[in-house]
């Protein structure tokens, strides 16, 4: 196993990184080979490499924390009432793995609860490991120690508009009728460079505090999602709230990370068009088809 130069002084890291990249090269063998999709629920997908690197990353943490808890998507619930607890993605970005679409990453996020705190209160994310298999990149960080990406620090990006700004965003993979996000998909790509949808949401994360990205949202994300990732672009010199500006928690259903420059300018825009002001019209295809069909028309 390759190893990448670490802080000295990280507590977590270390250990953590060594795991996500033991799991990383079990779904690039998993990747290379194709795995059958299997549905969790409407377009939730599955597969046996999302297992078998939740399984791996559950035993190797338990060996090295044994401590820590463990809440990982695939269904890991252990020793939830301990003061450390890690929040694992085995695998993010499941469709496009099933796609052949090379855009997938492990994360691992560690949250510390203080003994008082209730089951619905955030304690304070305290390490994170995101670990992109095929461009073999590491993102890490820890509370009040800075983040790097292959042992070099990490920054966000400096752009001070959103006119001028790449971001990017997700959509959920259930009840997807009862969602607005392509509104939003549509204004801020009007208002912006433009708008990814890469279909990994920990990868966002970790590209809006590599500075790939000025921001990133979405609607509807869970703890193993954002926990990583949250403290990924905080230690990187950006921001994370809600969509209001409100404090980021883990079970809000909703971020916003930034470079933080470019925040209140999308806090605003949100806030807005939760109101129904300031939207651009868009045309409808039936009125593109009509406009089109009449410019034909006139040149006939
Ligand atoms: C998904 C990805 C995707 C996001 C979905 C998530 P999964 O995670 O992060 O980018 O849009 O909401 O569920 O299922 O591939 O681990
Ligand atoms: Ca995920
Ligand atoms: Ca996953």
């Amino acid at each position: 196993m390759s190893s990448v130069p670490v802080a000295r002084e990280w507590v977590w890291v270390p250990k953590a990184a060594a795991i996500a990249r033991e799991a990383g090269a079990r779904l690039r063998e998993f990747f290379a080979q194709g795995v059958e999709t299997e549905y969790k629920g409407d377009v939730d997908l599955v597969t046996v490499a999302d297992r078998t690197s939740e399984k791996l990353i559950r035993e190797r943490l338990s060996e090295a924390f044994p401590e820590h808890g463990i809440f990982g998507e695939e269904g890991t619930r252990e020793r939830l009432g301990a003061e450390f607890r890690w929040y694992v993605d085995p695998l993010d970005g499941t469709t496009n793995f099933t796609h052949g679409f090379p855009q997938f990453c492990v994360s691992l996020g560690l949250e510390q609860r203080s003994a008082e705190l209730r089951p619905e209160q955030d304690g304070v994310l305290v390490a994170a490991v995101i670990y992109d298999p095929l461009r073999d990149e590491l993102y890490a960080a820890e509370r009040g120690r800075g983040a790097r990406l292959n042992g070099k620090p990490m920054h966000v990006s400096r752009r001070p508009e959103l006119a001028e700004s790449l971001i990017a965003t997700g959509f959920p993979s259930s009840k997807r009728h009862e969602n607005p996000n392509v509104h939003f998909y549509q204004e801020f790509t009007l208002r912006s460079h433009g708008v990814r949808r890469a279909g990994s949401a920990a990868l966002d994360l970790a590209f809006v505090a590599a500075g790939r990205l000025e921001a990133f949202w979405e609607f509807n994300l869970n703890p193993w999602d954002t926990a990583a990732g949250v403290l990924l672009v905080q230690e990187a010199g950006g921001r994370v709230t809600g969509f209001s500006g409100k404090p980021f928690l883990l079970d809000s259903r909703e971020v916003l990370a930034s470079n933080g420059l470019i925040h209140g300018e999308l806090t605003a825009l949100f806030d807005d068009m939760f109101a129904g002001r300031n939207l651009a019209p868009v045309l409808t295809p039936a009125e593109f088809a009509a406009r089109r069909a009449a410019r034909r028309a006139k040149t006939d």
